[in-house]
């Protein structure tokens, strides 16, 4: 029996507003589910709206055009995250300068930014990396005093807390994806979460090929079709209406798995800041390779054979071939980044794993040291 990484967990309720969307034929993106969720979410976030997008690649490259980034602007970015974060930077045709993480939160280290900073520099983008919350009172600070915007890539974040505050609500837009493995899932799906009245309206009309809201088959700009299907809104309203249940037995596994992997010598939980009530997404940890007696790469090659799938973190994205030359340029050198980067590993994290389940893949973890 093969332990998959992730999974999506569609109840009843998920199939029954599919069908009852799919019955009333409004299958494209207007619909009474797409209103629905998207007051559910900016609820569930603390924002006065939200807008539904078809990713959260879309949600991110969005946010930006609400922001008018702009050719030969810098955006400072975490390098451990999904491509997507620099993707969307260079869709508007602007730069990424990355930023090395703090080893206490795996999230943008605060007190690095100022460095980065330069002329060019017009905002922030911070990652609330495997579900722990960027350090946001203190990035906003440093964005205050140079005039910087912020924007919030919730993409792994859904419903975790920075001092008591959902991310989401931290910034002026945040972004988030619904995709397959996320907590809540539409299968592809995203949103971004804001209160500006002005970013708002920019962002709607981009977001529907620049129509003039108030003026069918006019168009003063040129915008994109980003929108969401009402068919997804209605998997995502079924995902809300059951956070509680499937936020809890995220906690469920999370807390056993804490249990049972607590005495393995080499194994390093992912840190929570005492501000942080992180979101469950996948449970994670670093591998020291001396203590534990084995690479974090083998042990992914070991669980695999016995059919557990696992995830190394994020290649750092400086590395990488669309980035590394002009991180070259700029001299990156991003140590903690790359010290997580080669250690870090997410386990297998779905609502429908059993005890017996987490209890396989920690056995096979303690199987691998000997
Ligand atoms: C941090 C982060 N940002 C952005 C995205 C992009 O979202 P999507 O896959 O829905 O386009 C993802 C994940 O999938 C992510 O993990």
């Amino acid at each position: 029996m093969k332990i998959p990484l992730a999974r999506p967990d569609l109840s009843q309720l998920e199939k029954e507003y599919v069908l009852d969307a799919v019955q009333s034929t409004w299958i494209s993106s207007t619909g009474k589910y797409v209103t629905q969720f998207e007051d559910k979410f900016a609820e569930l976030c603390g924002t006065r709206t939200s807008i539904g997008v078809c990713n959260g690649t879309v949600a991110l490259h969005l946010a930006l055009m609400a922001l008018d980034v702009r050719p030969g602007d810098e955006v400072l970015v975490p390098s451990l995250t999904y491509i997507a974060t620099a993707n969307a930077v260079r869709y508007v045709g602007a730069e990424p300068v990355f930023v090395d993480v703090d080893a206490n939160t795996w999230c943008m280290d605060p007190t690095l930014l100022e460095d980065k900073i330069t002329r060019r520099t017009k905002g922030i983008i911070a990652v609330h990396l495997y579900g722990h919350p960027a350090d946001m009172d203190a990035i906003n600070y440093v964005a205050g005093v140079h005039g910087l915007w912020v924007v919030e890539d919730a993409a792994e974040s859904h419903t975790a807390l920075y001092k008591g505050r959902p991310t989401g609500s931290l910034s002026p837009i945040a972004c988030f994806s619904f995709y397959g493995n996320k907590i809540f899932t539409s299968g592809e799906g995203g949103a971004i979460t804001l209160s500006d009245p002005h970013l708002e309206l920019r962002a709607r009309t981009l977001r529907g090929q620049g129509v003039d809201l108030n003026r069918r088959y006019f168009f003063p700009v040129t915008g994109y079709n980003f929108r969401l299907t009402n068919v997804a809104c209605a998997l995502l309203c079924a995902q809300l209406e059951r956070r509680d249940e499937l936020i809890n037995k995220r906690r469920h596994i999370y807390s056993v798995f804490q249990e049972l992997l607590k005495d393995i010598p080499g194994i390093q939980f992912q840190p929570v800041a005492d501000w942080a009530v992180p979101a469950p997404w996948l449970f994670s940890v670093l591998v020291s390779e001396e203590v534990f007696g084995k690479s974090r790469d083998k042990l992914i090659s070991d669980l695999e054979e016995q059919g557990i799938e696992t995830r190394p973190f994020f290649l750092p994205l400086h590395t990488l071939p669309p980035f590394r030359e002009e991180s070259r340029k700029r001299k990156e050198h991003l140590p903690i980044t790359m010290s997580l980067a080669k250690s870090g590993i997410n386990l297998p994290t779905y609502t429908q794993m059993t005890d017996d389940d987490i209890g396989r893949v920690v056995d096979m973890i303690k199987k691998a040291r000997i």
